[in-house]
Formats: structure tokens, C-alpha cells, sequence
């Protein structure tokens, strides 16, 4: 179980890329163009869609990681560890934030009025979303995970 999860949570964070330049590059060409289609909306849903299937698959991850589980039996020297301490303190942390101001965003870009406003709502929370993911994506770690 915990092999196939892993394996998902890989291979799903290349979703999560391919949505994230979708959803900038619309919100880019967007507050140009001042418009906002239907096209924009659906590339904020899958974007904070595939955030909310790894944050689930993430917590799903800390409760059975062997990694995760043996840390937490043994804290303080898990936080003097670089790789330990970063599945126990810092990647949950950061992508936690990432998917908060994804849904933020989802919500301002709602209550915007009009499409150039829209399109800087989705700038504003969707930009720094993505960069805390890129940040916090651990990337000595396999690219894909298959199994
Ligand atoms: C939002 C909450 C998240 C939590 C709680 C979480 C939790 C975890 C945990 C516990 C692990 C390590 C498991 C282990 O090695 O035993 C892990 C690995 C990983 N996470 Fe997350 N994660 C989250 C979000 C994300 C997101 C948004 C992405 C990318 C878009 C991501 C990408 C990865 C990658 C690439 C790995 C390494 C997988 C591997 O070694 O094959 N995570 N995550």
C-alpha cells in the first residue's frame, strides 16, 4: 500500500506541474488580453483539484511512511537529519500553505467582478502557490517512481 501511494503521489506531482503552467500561462495571457473564459476557470479547478489529491495522498503518506513514522519515534535527531527533517517539518508545511493559497485564490477569482481582476487574483495566489510546490518538491528523490 504504502509502494503504490508513493508511486502516485510521484507521479501525480507531474500533474500538478502540467496544471501549474497551464493555470499561469492563461492567467498571464489573460490579464493581458483583459478576458476571462471558461478555459481559465476549469485551469484553476485542476490545478487546486490535483493540490487536494496530494495533500490527501500526503496525509495518507505521513500516517503509514516508515520513513515518516521511525522520524517521529525519534524527533530530535530526525530534525538533525536534512532529509528527515524535510518530510517531517518543511514539505507538509510549504504544501500545505501552497494548497491554502490555491483555494484563497479559487474563491478571490469568484468574487472578482471583473475578467482583468479575475485574471490578477489568479496571479497573485496561483504564483506564489507554485513556487512554494517547486520549492518543496524533493528533487534528489526518484522523478518517477513506477511501482
Ligand atoms: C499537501 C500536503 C502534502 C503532504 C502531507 C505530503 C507528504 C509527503 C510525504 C510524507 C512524503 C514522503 C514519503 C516517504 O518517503 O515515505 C512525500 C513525498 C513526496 N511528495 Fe509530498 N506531500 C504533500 C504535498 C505534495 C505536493 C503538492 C507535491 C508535488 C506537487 C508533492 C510531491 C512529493 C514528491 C515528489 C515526493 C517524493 C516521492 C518519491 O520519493 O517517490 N507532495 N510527501
Amino acid at each position: 500500500m504504502y509502494d503504490l501511494l508513493l508511486s502516485i503521489h510521484n507521479i501525480a506531482r507531474w500533474l500538478v506541474l502540467g496544471a501549474a503552467v497551464y493555470v499561469i500561462y492563461r492567467s498571464v495571457s489573460g490579464f493581458r488580453s483583459r478576458s476571462y473564459a471558461p478555459a481559465d476557470r476549469q485551469a484553476g479547478r485542476l490545478y487546486t483539484g490535483l493540490m487536494d489529491l496530494q495533500l490527501l495522498l500526503g496525509i495518507l503518506l505521513l500516517v503509514i511512511s516508515p520513513l515518516v513514522q521511525s522520524a517521529l519515534g525519534n524527533p530530535a535527531a530526525a530534525m538533525q537529519n536534512s532529509q528527515t527533517r524535510f518530510f517531517i517539518a518543511e514539505h507538509w508545511v510549504l504544501m500545505l500553505a501552497a494548497v491554502i493559497l490555491a483555494h484563497v485564490g479559487s474563491s478571490r477569482i469568484k468574487k472578482a467582478t471583473e475578467a482583468w481582476l479575475k485574471q490578477r487574483q489568479a496571479l497573485i495566489w496561483y504564483g506564489p502557490s507554485v513556487a512554494l510546490v517547486l520549492l518543496a518538491i524533493p528533487w534528489w528523490r526518484p522523478l518517477l517512481r513506477l511501482g
